[in-house]
Order: C-alpha cells, then structure tokens, then sequence
C-alpha cells in the first residue's frame, strides 16, 4: 500500500500541498552510498533522511535512479519503471517513499519523456526495421538531397541533432547525445506510454513528477531549418553553437502544453505535483507552461545568471513573477550549473551571500529550491581550478569543466573516510580544501551555514504571509538593496559593501538576519552588507 506523508504543512486544507513550500533536490549519485561501490544510493539516501527532514523543507526530488548506460548520469533511461541494480530495486524505493513520508516529506521523481537510452528496448526494436512495432516512438527522417543530416538542428552536447542509422538508411533526431535519441511525441503511442509511466509511480505513492527538459518534446511537423542568428567561429564550443540558433522548430511548440493538461487530469485524483524543468530564458514563455492547467509549477533558470546585484536580480526576479505569478520554482543551485557559493564569489563571502540569496527566494510566492549541499555552503571553485583530467572524464562533450561536474560532488557528512560519503572511491573526486568544517557534522555547531540555514526555514515556517497567497509589493530603497513586502513581512538583500537602511524598516522588527547583525540608525534599521534581513511591521 502506498504510505502518505504525515502531514506538517501549515497551508489551508484546500491549497495544493506544494503552496509556498520548500523543495530540496537530491543529486542521488552524489548523496550517499551505503554499499561501498562509490554511487550514492537508495539506501544511502533512506539512511540520511532525517537530515532532510532535519532542514524544515516539505519535499524532495530524486534525480533518476531507472535503469540505464549512464551515458548522461541517469538522464538516459533505459527501462521508465524500475530501479538500476547500481541504486537498489523497487523494494528500497517504497523503503524511501515510505520512511520520507513518515518524515512528513513528499518525495517528486523525474520523468525523462523528452529522449530514452538507446539501450531502451523500444530503440532497440526501432533499429532493428523501418517496420519494427516501435520504430515511430523515435523521429526518424530521410536525409538531404546531399546524403547529410534532414536539417540544421543541433545538439545541446555539440554537432548536429541528427545520427545516420546505416542499417535502415534513415537519421534519427537526439537534442543531446546520439546515446539519447529523441521521442515522438506525435506518436499517441508514446503518451499512452508514458501515461502508464506515470501511474506506475502514483500508484507506488510518490508526490509528483519533476519533468525533464518539459519543453522540448515536440518539434515543428515540417522539420524546417532553424534561422541562424549570428555566424560562430569554427571550433566553437556547443554552448555557443546551440545559441547560434533562433530555436523556433525544435522547442517550445504550441502542442507541448496539451500533453501537460492531460498530465494534469491524470495525476490530480493523486494530489500530485507537475513541476517542469522548463529551459527558456525569457519570463514570458516560461509563464505559459503554468497558465491554464498545464504543469503546476516551473523552474526559473534566468536568475541562475546573474550576479552579486541586487537591482539585476530584481529585475530578473520581478520579469519572471509578472509572468508566471505564484507558479514558479527558484532553484538557489542546480546540477547543470555551477553553485550559488560559487556564482557569488566562492568561499565564506560567496556562501554568505548564497544564504542570502536564499532569504529572498524563500520569501517569493512559489517554492524555494536548494540543491544537496547548499546547506553547507558547498563551492566547486576549487574544482574548477584542479585537474581538468579529473573531471572531462564526467563531463558530458561540448561542456566545458567549469559546465557540470562542480555542482556535483558528493555530500561531505562527516570526518569518515570519504567524508562519510562512501568507504570505496568516490566516484566524483571531493574539492581538494573540503574539510571537517564542510561536513554535516562539522557544521552542527556555531554559526554555520547548515544552522543558519535550518534558523531561516524555520523563520519561514512561522510567517504565514511567506506561505499563502500574500501579494509581493517591491520597495525602493538605495541601488545596492533589494527589498519587498508580502502582508507584514519585509524582505531586503543588501548587496553592497556597507551597511544600507531598510525601506520601511523604521517600523519593523528584525527576525532573521542571514549573517552579521542588523543596527539602528536614528529610527532606521541597517542591513549589513552580503546579507539578507527578514523583518515584521509593527503595529
Ligand atoms: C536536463 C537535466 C540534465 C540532462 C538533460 C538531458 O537538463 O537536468 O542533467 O543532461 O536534461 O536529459
């Protein structure tokens, strides 16, 4: 029997249970291991629950634990309804599920609908004919006139989106690696497939579904060449190649969203959650994919770019609200990108100010979301700087090392072996300064970021204007402050060098300052600088 987390959410009985809740990503590879193999794991995980629950998030979500080569960590998925050997079974995954729940936290797993493995069967079954029974669950097309790829497509890893199939004469479409070729989704096969996916894990009693790439599964019906935008010197990275293109044909097409609806219908007798990684750069589009019953919630990547500055990130911040309203998850770091820590400046000052950062994303309406050691303030600078030797060995093609394998580096826990991550080799080398002070342990005293973290959820917790559907009300105040308001809670971030008044902090009372201490100024009350302030009004 599926379990149902105890409750602990203080929203209204009719709300979703993810309003104004805080999410937690486990990067499950990089969590814990309990059997010695070097991998984090199911098991690995269960043990380290109380953790999770410990920080006052209401749920997490597991990156894919499924069946598959690991050509691209998980996100190639060779079997949608089981667990790789590597991770445990099904059996250690309802142990999870269940333990979470007990917990009081929900537990989101990732739906990869956009691409398989190439080692799934039905690719398998695809190669094997043009007439095999799955050969339409993948987009295949005829080549040019000259014998080269069907059009100017190109991959997120580098080259084109197209690989010969020489045995039955046709290009079959992967937007990342060849080892991950695209679905289609004009196949009803392949929703009715994926819609049994799906209830395959409600019925085992998870909480949701976090989509990977969610805009990216259907594609022009004509296949047109994408209009170039500026010449690339050759020799150019992916990154640069990919954006080279106005991507009009391969992503974000207007039948994406029916998919989602039908999603919705599906997973709502469930109470489950639709939360997209929705890959767009611009607020607008982005707003789209949570309006009208589509997916309940997107990831916001746009501010994962911005810098210490405090009027860029509201800017960004307002752009994606007046978009997409109460409906957007604000991850503080992802796996894709490199950390808060590490995009704030590295180090104490870049954790201060990611801690920060985080005081302001928790406040927003939407969820608040941090990656697995964030609570510690981990930093993958010194990563980028060691041995490239020892991280192209991980890094997917086209991504440089600074691209993905610094965000990743497992959970320090302890003073063990391995920083209690693992008692083989790890399979991700830790930062070579990682000390005691950066583990779980080391940080259970004093004023560390884990404590200080917990202080701030549990701030949250207590303010129920943070939690509801209290309007956001931005306030001016000097360049280097950021500042808002919902009910009669203020907000600020100050991202300068000094101290800087607080609008409307005459009539407030600090509750939660991230690091330093706030000060009086005659009446007005100072934000110290790398920090943030949560204030209540008065009266
Ligand atoms: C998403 C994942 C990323 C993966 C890609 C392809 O962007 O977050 O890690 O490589 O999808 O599945």
């Amino acid at each position: 029997m599926p379990t149902r987390p105890a409750t602990t959410t203080v929203t209204a009985p009719w709300e979703p249970w993810w309003t104004g809740a805080v999410g937690y990503q486990v990067y499950l590879r990089s969590f814990a291991d309990s059997d010695g193999d070097g991998i984090g794991d199911l098991e690995g995980l269960r043990r380290r629950l109380d953790h999770i629950a410990g920080l006052g998030v209401d749920y997490l979500w597991i990156t894919p634990f499924y069946p598959s080569p690991q050509a691209d960590h998980g996100y190639d998925v060779a079997d949608y309804t089981d667990v790789d050997p590597a991770y445990g079974n099904l059996a250690t995954f309802d142990r999870v599920v269940a333990r979470a729940h007990r917990l009081g936290l929900r537990v989101v797993v990732d739906v990869v609908p956009n691409h398989s493995s190439d080692r799934h069967p039905w690719f398998l079954d695809a190669t094997s004919s043009r007439d095999a029974a799955h050969r339409d669950h993948y987009v295949w097309r005829d080549p040019a006139p000259d014998g080269g790829p069907p059009n100017n497509w190109v991959s997120k890893f580098g080259g084109p989106a197209w690989t010969w199939h020489e045995a039955t004469g046709q290009y079959y479409m992967h937007t990342f690696l060849a080892q991950q070729p695209d679905l289609n989704w004009a196949n009803p096969a392949v929703h009715a497939a994926f819609e049994a996916i799906l209830t395959f894990w409600l019925e085992r009693g998870v909480d949701g579904f976090r989509i990977d790439t969610a805009h990216l599964l259907t594609e022009d019906p004509s296949f047109r060449d994408n209009p170039v935008l500026h010449e690339v010197a050759p020799g150019a990275d992916a990154e640069t190649v990919y954006h080279a293109f106005d991507h009009r044909h391969d992503l974000d097409q207007p039948d994406v969203l029916a998919i989602y609806r039908r999603w919705r219908e599906l997973v709502a007798p469930y109470g489950a959650l639709l939360l997209g990684e929705v890959g767009l750069f611009e607020p607008e589009p982005v707003g789209r994919y949570v309006a009208d019953g589509a997916l309940d919630l997107a990831f916001y990547f746009p501010a994962l770019k911005v810098g210490w500055d405090a009027g860029a990130i509201r800017d960004e911040l307002a752009a994606a609200l007046a978009a997409g309203g109460d409906r957007l998850a604000w991850p503080l770091s992802s796996h894709d990108d490199p950390r808060a820590t590490q995009r704030f400046g590295g180090g104490e000052r870049g954790a201060a100010r990611a801690l920060a950062y985080l005081t302001v994303l928790v406040g927003l309406p939407g969820n608040a979301f941090l990656l697995q050691g964030d609570e510690l303030g981990v930093d993958g600078t010194a990563l980028t700087t060691a041995d490239p030797e020892r991280l192209g060995a991980h890094g997917v093609a086209g991504h440089d090392v600074a691209g993905r394998d610094v965000s990743r580096t497992p959970m320090p826990w302890d003073g063990q072996t391995n920083f209690g991550f693992t008692s083989g080799t790890p399979w991700l080398a830790f930062p070579d300064d990682t000390s005691l002070q950066d583990t779980v342990a080391g940080q259970e005293h004093g004023r560390s970021q884990l404590r200080r973290t917990r202080a701030l959820l549990a701030e949250r917790a207590r303010l129920p204007d943070l939690r509801g559907d209290e309007e956001l009300e931005w306030l001016e105040g000097p360049d280097a402050l950021l500042a808002y308001r919902r009910g009669r809670t203020l907000i600020a971030m100050n991202t300068g060098r000094t101290y800087q008044p607080i609008p409307g902090g005459r009539d407030a009372r600090a509750r939660f300052v991230s690091t330093g201490e706030v000060r009086r100024d005659g009446d007005d009350l100072l934000a110290p600088p790398d920090a943030a302030v949560i204030a209540e009004l008065r009266g």
